[in-house]
């Protein structure tokens, strides 16, 4: 099947109305105590988010026939993204006060309770893999695994330290590729990934799934990188023009924004390839990865 341009929004729209209802099903409800902390997860949660990386897991399981509910490990990438983002936007990171439309998390909770927010979501995060598919060991450590590498120490953490550490010089393509690989693509290739270790795949999908995710994890910080520079706050939900502020090694800086343009459409042709080599033509993921190179957001 081919999805045209209607199909592929209702479709979306649908992933990402369950992806939220999910979000509040699979976290502690509203006066969990402590209140305020939980007040704090959700309000960052629930601000909104394309909710890329939930969809991107549920389309690469759709690629297969389900082993199990992926629902559960949409949520954990969607905690662990948005621990991720509380976090970069702290006066000690990228000292942002505007994130999905709203205050940031610590502007609204203050400093302490949004660094708590986001070891919570993280922390949760494993906990639910672990939790939500104890009856298949074998899954949930796979998926553990790939979680907890991406967001490692080596990766996305990895990553958030190169571009700070790049905002006092040290501007080289060489770090540029890996801030992209490591703070931004880490986290979109588990994404891929999970969701085919909940399909019934055939061998040699993970590894085309890796390729798949690493592919569009770069665009879509190249794509990041641009949006910065082209579009506007309203649009986007959170400053632009914070990485020239910022100082920040950036592929527009770097490259241009034609090549950076290039480059990110480059990225999205070989991870359409490659998702057609893995499932064949027409799949919601390629839909999703295309859509995801003319975002507005
Ligand atoms: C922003 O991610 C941080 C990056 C890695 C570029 P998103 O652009 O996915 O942010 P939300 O989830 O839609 O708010
Ligand atoms: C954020 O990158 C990456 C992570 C949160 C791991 P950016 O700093 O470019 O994200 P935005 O532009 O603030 O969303
Ligand atoms: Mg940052
Ligand atoms: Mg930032
Ligand atoms: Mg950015």
């Amino acid at each position: 099947m081919h999805y045209g341009d209607s199909e592929f929004h209702a479709r979306m729209s649908e992933s990402i109305a369950a992806v939220d209802v999910a979000l509040v099903r699979l976290t502690p409800r509203p006066g969990t105590r402590p209140a305020v902390l939980h007040e704090a997860m959700r309000y960052s949660l629930q601000a909104g988010g394309k909710r890329f990386r939930p969809m991107l897991c549920l389309a690469a399981q759709a690629l297969f026939p389900a082993r199990l509910d992926a629902m559960a490990a949409a949520v954990a990438l969607e905690c662990l993204h948005t621990y991720s983002l509380i976090h970069d936007d702290l006066p000690c990171m990228d000292d942002s006060e505007l994130r999905r439309g709203q205050p940031t998390c610590h502007k609204k909770f203050g400093e302490a309770m949004a660094l708590l927010a986001g070891d919570a979501l993280l922390t949760h995060a494993l906990w639910l893999l672990a939790d939500a598919y104890a009856a298949a060991p074998e899954v949930a450590l796979g998926l553990v695994q790939d979680l907890g590498d991406a967001a490692g120490s080596q990766k996305l953490i990895g990553g958030q330290v190169e571009d700070i550490i790049g905002e006092n010089g040290g501007v080289t393509a060489e770090r540029l590729e890996f801030i992209h690989r490591n703070k931004t693509a880490a986290l979109i290739c588990a994404s891929v990934t999970m969701g085919v270790r909940l399909a019934d795949a055939p061998g040699g999908a993970l590894a085309k799934a890796r390729e798949i995710g690493v592919n569009v994890g770069l665009a879509f910080q190249v794509i990041d990188d641009i949006l910065d520079v082209t579009s506007d706050s309203a649009t986007m939900g959170k400053p632009v023009n914070a990485d020239a502020d910022n100082k920040k090694i950036t592929y527009p800086r770097l490259h241009g924004i034609e090549a950076s343009r290039a480059k990110a459409h480059a990225l999205t042709d070989t991870a359409v390839r490659l998702c057609e080599e893995l499932a064949g033509p027409g799949t919601f993921l390629a839909a999703l990865v295309r859509g995801m190179e003319h975002r507005i957001n």
